[in-house]
């Protein structure tokens, strides 16, 4: 498959550690707006399919349409109404190369707010942003009043381990189809973002996510 965007990661791979988390930190990470829905929309197709390749249908991940996903992510974007906040990580290179999108735990207590989706390309994982969108996802869910967080990971998913390393207890597991394969997943909750979350904000200078009414 072409790549679709030029990878710094190699690049960082070849020197230490240290240089990693240096190279990390010129990604910026800041609250997602409508003109961002066709990146986002291709970070979501090539993460899944570079994730879930071997735990989902060939034939599934093969029909996921960035034009599709990136139709849904302007959808998500464009409402006002929209309680949650996605924050996505750009580099001034390579553009978005990552995204988190949090909002309400439908069907749960109010106060839980729930991590909807992260995804970051493969070349630019491992390298702090994880930490850092899922700390301004939880910075905003604060804002907007939640105290509690939850997500769900498929257990067979790496994703597990970060969520254990940002604090997340491991709790209840479900089964569910998706496109034909039975999987199951698992959930991790936080029951104080305040106390539990071992995550990182956007860097000083980032504008706050706008305040959003809730529905
Ligand atoms: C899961 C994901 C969001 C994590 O983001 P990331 O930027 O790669 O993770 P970070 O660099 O912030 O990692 C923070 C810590 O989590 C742990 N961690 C993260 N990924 C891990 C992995 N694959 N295996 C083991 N531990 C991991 C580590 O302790 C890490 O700290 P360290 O690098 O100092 O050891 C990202 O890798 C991703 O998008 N993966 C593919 C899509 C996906 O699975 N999304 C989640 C769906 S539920």
């Amino acid at each position: 498959m072409q790549k679709q965007y030029p990878s710094r990661r190699n690049e960082a791979r070849s020197v230490d550690a240290i240089h990693v988390r240096m190279v990390a930190a010129v990604a910026l990470v800041r609250p997602a707006e409508p003109d961002d829905a066709a990146r986002l929309g291709r970070v979501h197709v090539e993460t899944w399919r570079a994730t879930y390749r071997g735990l989902l249908s060939d034939e599934y991940l093969d029909a996921l349409s960035d034009i599709r996903q990136a139709a849904f992510w302007s959808r998500v974007l464009d409402d006002d109404d929209h309680v949650g906040r996605a924050h996505v990580a750009e580099d001034a290179d390579a553009g978005v190369v990552g995204f988190c999108d949090c909002g309400p735990e439908r069907g749960g207590a109010p106060s839980w707010g729930k991590i909807m989706a992260i995804y970051i390309l493969p070349d630019w994982q491992r390298q702090g942003l994880g930490r850092r969108l899922v700390g301004a996802s939880g910075n905003h869910l604060t804002a907007e009043g939640f105290e509690s967080l939850v997500v769900w990971a498929l257990e067979d998913n790496p994703a597990r381990a970060f969520y254990s390393a940002l604090g997340g207890e491991s709790a209840e597991k479900r089964r569910l189809n998706i496109g034909g394969v039975d999987v199951s997943e698992q959930c991790f909750r936080w029951p104080s973002i305040a106390g539990d979350l071992k995550a990182e904000g956007p860097e000083p200078g980032v504008a706050p996510a706008k305040g959003l009414s809730r529905h």
